[in-house]
């Protein structure tokens, strides 16, 4: 059976030039990184070359990266590092749950939360957030792509929004990074979100960047790790692993990689929208990442289609990964004003680097087989 694997967004494969350079550092250059001797210095090392890497891939400076755990951590290490109790907090009502969660649990701590809400193409729009705008206003966090759309955000307006109230502005850039050219200049944002996991590293490493001169109060207490900010001996061959796939990364958008995925994409959902009647892109109307197709499929439900496909061989995700499994409808699509019918019958494909032509044409037959199916076992019930 053929295994063709449509959920990146979900998690990607490592490349193997990533898994190359993390080797030595689990046998070779395993010391501590604190560690004053050679073993530690050679660890030390490592972290500090991954440290530049990630830098130069959203254009950044070194000393302004703290390596994480992953984009959870670096979102909730963006709120809580910066907000307490009386302050008020924006968040977009499409936000990952890694950031919606942390807003609630600061709420039940005394921080004011609004959600902005956004358009039918999924889209934040600046104006709606000076509408929410308020004196003890301290931090906007809207995400730069999101991670079951694709759809990117109007970032650069919204922190002109954010600082002309003197608040800072936060963005989710996991599902972004390493997919679209990112300049931290350019974005304007002072506090910025990567999982590494997202960008062909391994699971269970991240970074967040905060601007020189932005203070964040750490989460975790005990030793002096990352400048104070994220106490915790480093997980240096994750590390190691994520500064490489930066490095790539930036080669790959460089050779015109994301272009090309784009045609890839595109050809899938014409091709998909050719053989099988009634359905729908979503997100359609807006700049999307490259690699990102939420599709609303009439009379199937997305939980079936996903079972379906992957007993045919397909892997995709019927909304964000984090939530599989929950019988809610996708708060993302429901944002954007999609019923609870049409958000239910939403999957969404997400493209590797590696998916090619011969692959989605392959998955279109799978999916309007897959979908004919559905629709007629429904039409007997
Ligand atoms: C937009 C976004 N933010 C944050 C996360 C959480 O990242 P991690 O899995 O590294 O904790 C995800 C994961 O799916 C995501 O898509």
């Amino acid at each position: 059976m053929p295994r063709i694997y449509m959920d990146a967004n979900a998690t990607t494969p490592v490349l193997p030039e990533v898994v190359e350079a993390m080797l030595p550092f689990w046998n070779e250059r395993f010391g501590n990184a604190s560690a004053v001797h050679g073993f530690g210095r050679g660890a030390r090392g490592g972290i500090e070359a991954a440290r530049d890497q990630v830098a130069k891939l959203i254009g950044a400076k070194a000393n302004e990266i703290t390596f994480t755990s992953g984009g959870t951590e670096s979102d909730n290490l963006a709120l809580f590092g910066v907000l307490k109790p009386g302050d008020h907090l924006i968040v977009s009502e499409m936000e990952h749950e890694a950031v919606l969660q942390a807003a609630e649990y600061l709420a039940s701590r005394g921080v004011a939360v609004s959600h902005v809400g956004c358009d039918g193409n999924g889209v934040v729009h600046a104006e709606a957030v000076k509408a929410l705008m308020r004196a003890e206003t301290k931090l906007v966090s809207v995400m730069l792509a999101n991670n079951e759309t694709g759809a990117i955000q109007p970032i650069r307006a919204i922190a002109d929004v954010a600082h002309a109230g003197n608040a800072l502005l936060h963005t989710d850039a996991v599902q972004a990074c390493g997919k679209i050219p990112i300049d931290v200049a350019e974005l304007g944002c002072d506090l910025l979100s990567i999982s590494a996991h997202k960008m062909y590293a391994p699971q269970g490493v991240g970074a967040l960047w905060a601007r020189k001169g932005v203070e964040i109060a750490p989460m975790l207490h005990g030793g002096a790790h990352e400048r104070r900010k994220r106490a915790g001996t480093e997980n240096v061959p994750g590390i190691v692993g994520m500064g490489k796939a930066a490095e790539l990364a930036k080669v790959w958008m460089a050779d015109g990689g994301s272009d090309a995925l784009a045609n890839v994409r595109d050809t899938f959902e014409r091709t998909l929208c050719e053989r099988v009647e009634r359905i729908t892109v979503n997100c359609v109307g807006t700049s999307r990442v490259s690699n990102t197709s939420s599709l609303r499929i009439e009379g199937v439900s997305a939980e079936e289609l996903v079972i379906s496909l992957d007993m045919m061989g397909l892997a995709i995700s019927g909304g964000s990964a984090c939530q599989s499994g929950a019988v809610e409808a996708s708060h993302v699509l429901r944002a954007m004003g999609l019923t609870d019918a049409e958000a239910r019958s939403s999957v969404r494909f997400s493209l590797t680097r590696h998916t090619t032509v011969d692959d989605v044409m392959e998955a279109a037959g799978i999916v309007a087989d897959a979908v004919k199916l559905l629709r007629s076992v429904r039409q007997q019930l």
